[in-house]
């Protein structure tokens, strides 16, 4: 390779870029544990639980408490600790809006850094506390 001056140029930028990814990946793998009732837990309340409760079992699915959201499935478990490459809950929300299983359905994407907070989440095993900390109950609104 000759090194001219563009040569150069994209070497460093190279570099420059593989400094900054792994940067990136460094940061995720030192990210802080995700707390279910102060992180989880509003966002499955604002975004998900309406359609996923006792009276609206789409997708077969109950996100109200722990024991329903790891209730066996036919389609596959929504939830396995460690593994949200392999949760539906994970994948759903990385699937392109066109995909029918995309959630929310109605096309209202999850923003980046709470679907990378279900990520963090289920890899650090997905604890799902036990008590009221752990019960969602529909929003109002869809209640009234
Ligand atoms: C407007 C109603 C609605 C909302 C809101 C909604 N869902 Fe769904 N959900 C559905 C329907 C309908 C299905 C069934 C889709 C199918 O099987 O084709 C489904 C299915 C699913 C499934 C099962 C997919 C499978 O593999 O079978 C998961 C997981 C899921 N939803 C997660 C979520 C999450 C997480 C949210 C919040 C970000 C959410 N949903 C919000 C209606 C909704």
């Amino acid at each position: 390779m000759l090194f001219t001056e563009t040569n150069l140029m994209k070497i460093s930028h190279t570099l420059l870029l593989g400094i900054l990814s792994f940067r990136t990946v460094h940061a995720a793998t030192e990210e802080a544990k995700v707390d279910f009732a102060t992180q989880v837990k509003p966002l499955l309340t604002s975004k998900c639980v309406n359609c996923h409760h006792a009276g609206a079992l789409f997708g077969e699915l109950n996100l109200e408490n722990r024991a329903m959201a790891f209730k066996k499935r036919v389609n596959g478990p929504v939830i396995l600790p460690g593994k949200p490459d392999s949760s539906a809950l994970y994948m759903v929300l990385k699937m392109p809006p066109k995909n029918p299983k995309a959630m929310p359905p109605n096309g209202h994407r999850i923003a980046d850094k709470d679907v990378n907070l279900i990520y963090d989440w289920i890899k650090q095993g997905a604890a799902w506390p036990k008590g009221a900390d752990g019960v969602i109950t529909l929003s109002k609104a869809v209640k009234e």
